[in-house]
């Protein structure tokens, strides 16, 4: 078995809460955004790009987070708006796949989301070939627009996940696939 297929095998999904620094350096986030930037893409259109976010700017990213919640839930208590706040502050490296599917004339917009789709998939493999743990998120706040626009994304754009990326303090146990039965049908049979 190939080295790639023992990772494809095992892969499991490490959620931020165990994401621990350090995440990938200068040279490694450089690696893995041009290694996710390589997925099959219909048209070559590159319809996603990429928000990192690091260091302290999470910080930011987590007031901005906070204050959403607490518009849609006047109500809660400070536990809950400091969870809420530290969902994007518990890795040391989350990146943001934007979805930017825009009308064309000969590639609809199903193939340009699945393109995205695949950027976060390849980039969650990456991460874990480099020794990392990672996790594909998007969170109640993917779909908020109050903080879709304090994050930069125009009207038009879509988070197709946030990738949580650091070095795994634990990996969970694994949990159970779909049977392959329940799944998989043979044309003509
Ligand atoms: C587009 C997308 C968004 C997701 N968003 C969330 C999320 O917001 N919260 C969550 O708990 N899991 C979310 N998941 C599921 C996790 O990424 C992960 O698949 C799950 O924790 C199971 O772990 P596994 O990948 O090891 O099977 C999402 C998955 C996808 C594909």
């Amino acid at each position: 078995m190939t080295d790639t297929l023992a990772l494809l095998k095992l892969r499991r999904s490490v959620p931020p809460q165990f994401l621990a620094a350090p995440g990938p350096d200068a040279a490694q986030l450089d690696q893995l955004l041009t290694i996710a930037a390589r997925v099959p893409d219909h048209g070559k259109l590159a319809p996603w790009r990429f928000i990192v976010f690091e260091g302290e700017a999470r910080d930011k990213a987590g007031d901005i987070v906070a204050a959403a919640f607490k518009a849609r839930n006047p109500d809660a208590d400070g536990e809950k708006v400091t969870f809420e706040r530290n969902r994007l502050r518990q890795a040391p490296l989350i990146v943001a796949v934007v979805s930017k599917a825009a009308t064309h004339p000969k590639i609809p917009i199903w193939e340009q989301e699945l393109s995205a789709g695949a950027v976060c998939m390849t980039m969650l493999v990456a991460a874990q070939a480099m020794g990392f743990g990672a996790c594909w998120l998007t969170n109640w706040f993917s779909f908020d627009t109050a903080v879709l626009s304090a994050f930069g994304l125009g009207a038009d754009e879509r988070i197709a996940g946030f990738i949580h990326i650091g070095t795994a303090q634990t990996v969970p146990a694994d949990r159970e696939r779909p049977a392959l039965a329940d799944i998989v049908s043979r044309f003509g049979a």
